[in-house]
Parts: structure tokens; sequence; C-alpha cells
């Protein structure tokens, strides 16, 4: 594309760097010195179009230092660029999207205010937890799905019966998409988070997936909570296998090796955060909103 330049964080070098060749832009690369007090130092190698930039980087953790240098990223390339947009393929504080308990703070909301104030003119994610946080910007916001990339992975896996599976009720909506692009049917478990001490539990009671395989579908795994109660409650039903697709993974801590435990064969996530589960590029999904927008 002509007078576009693609500033590629340092949480997003390998999705970033994929982007910018696919939409033949200036790649602007980002060189990054985080200080002992946790303080980002960043310097820009690149040519800034005066046209159009896009930034891209992903507020996984370290979350306040990600998202620290994506606002810096875009003030400077508004200094030199009319439009800045700014892509956040995982955008961290979603899930503070309102106000759950008395006195809690939207983070989603000083998120808002933040982009603007630097100057983005548009925001992109990815399969953001809940389209409530981003009602919170005044900015145009836009949001992408990875559902159909990760389907046509899953799709090679060849699963017998297999069925899609949200682990809660929050998530019904993704697992009715996912199972239509995927062509079978899907459920949703009930569960309960206690707000206060974050911990889950399934309440569903019988469900049929007697051997079956099964996908579940979640936007994102943190601390694997989530898949691993689904999961446990799953294999006392007599699901055949078990696999797990999510379009951001976290998987915090020792969260992988947990949910393999609880019997996943496999989990499949996207490169918004890059790890080893991360074997879905989602550069092209990218590639078509930039070209729509
Ligand atoms: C919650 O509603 C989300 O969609 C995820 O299911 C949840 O945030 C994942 O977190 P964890 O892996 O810590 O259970």
């Amino acid at each position: 594309m002509n007078n576009l330049s693609v500033i590629v964080g340092n949480s997003s070098v390998q999705l970033g760097t994929k982007f910018a060749k696919k939409c033949k832009a200036n790649l602007v690369k980002s060189e990054v010195r985080v200080f002992p007090d946790g303080e980002s130092k960043i310097t820009l190698k690149g040519k800034i179009s005066s046209k159009k930039t896009i930034v891209i980087q992903s507020v996984y953790p370290p979350v306040d230092t990600n998202l620290i240098q994506a606002l810096s990223l875009v003030s400077k390339a508004k200094e030199f660029s009319k439009e800045v947009i700014l892509v956040i393929p995982y955008m961290g504080y979603a899930r503070q999207d309102r106000e759950f308990l008395p006195g809690e703070i939207i983070t989603m909301k000083v998120l808002a205010q933040m982009t603007k104030g630097v100057g983005a003119s548009k925001i992109i994610v990815v399969d953001i937890h809940s389209k409530l946080g981003l009602k919170h910007f005044k900015t145009k916001t836009q949001n992408i799905s990875a559902i159909p990339e990760l389907v046509k992975y899953l799709k090679k896996l060849r699963l017998k019966d297999p069925l899609i599976i949200s682990p809660d009720q929050g998530g019904k909506e993704r697992a009715k998409l996912f199972a239509k692009e995927f062509g079978s049917e899907f459920l949703a478990l009930e569960k309960k988070r206690d707000r206060k001490t974050g911990k889950v539990k399934i309440i569903s009671k019988e469900v049929d997936v007697k051997n079956k395989d099964l996908i579940l579908v979640d936007d994102m795994i943190s601390t694997g909570g989530s898949i691993i109660h689904a999961a446990e409650f799953l294999k006392k039903q007599k699901a055949r296998q078990i696999f797990v697709a999510c379009t951001h993974g976290l998987l915090l801590n020792d969260a992988e090796k947990k949910i393999k435990s609880s019997g996943v064969k496999q989990i499949i996530s996207t490169n918004s955060i890059p790890g080893k589960t991360s074997k879905v590029d989602i550069s092209n999904i990218i590639l078509e909103a930039i070209t729509d927008a």
C-alpha cells in the first residue's frame, strides 16, 4: 500500500513483521530497553509515513509496560502521520468493562481516554472479551474475529463426532459462531465465578458428550481455571478427546501443564500472543480489516 508505514511494537514482533510485509508497508521497528525501575525507552528505526501509520502492539503481560509502549508508539507516529490506527491484537484490561462490585474502576474507560489522548484515530482489536468494553471508546473501534482462522486449523484434525463447547454462558455466542463455521452443534456450560476470590466452578448437570470429540472454545485462557474445570467435568461425562481453541493464549504460570493434566489433548491459540500454542496466524484477518478501513 502506498504511503503507509507499520510500526511493530515489542510485543508483536512476529505478527507485526508478517503483517507489514503482507501490506507492503514501510516497516518501522521499535528498539526497546526496559530500565531496572520498569520504565521503557523506545527508539524507532525506519521511516514513518506522512499519510497513514498502523501501530501493532498486543497488551499481554507485562500489561502496563506493553500498554505504555503502545501509547508511546501512537504518540510518536502522530507527530508525522495524519492518520494513526492502533491494532491491539490482545487487549489487556478488556475484562474490566463494567463495575461488577461497587467502587471498581472500569479500566476500559481509562484506556479509551488514553488512546484518544495520544491521537489514535481508530482502534482494531481481535476477539475482544465483550463488545461492552469498546462502548467506552469515543474513537472508532473495530473488533475482528479469529474464529474462521481457528476453525481452518481445527478442521485439519479430522475429529470424530465433534461438538463445540463454551465453558460458560458468556461465551455462548462465540461457540455458536464457531460451530456454524465448523459445521457442527454446540453447547454452553454453566460456570460460576466468585467475584471476590476469582475462583470458578461448573454448575451444569449432565450433558450428552459421550464418545464425542470436543472443542472447548474461549476468547482467552489466563490461569486456565475455566478450561480445567470444564475439561474435568466433560471427562467425567465420558467425552472422547478434548481440544481447546482460543484466540488469546496467555497461559500464565503453569496453566498449559495443568490444562493438559485435566485431560485436554491439545491447546490451539493465535499469534495475538506468541508462545508454544500460538499455531494460528492472524496477519491475514488484520490485513483484511485494514484494507476495509
Ligand atoms: C471469562 O469469562 C473469559 O471468557 C475466560 O473464560 C476467562 O477469562 C479465562 O480465565 P482463566 O483462564 O483464568 O479461567
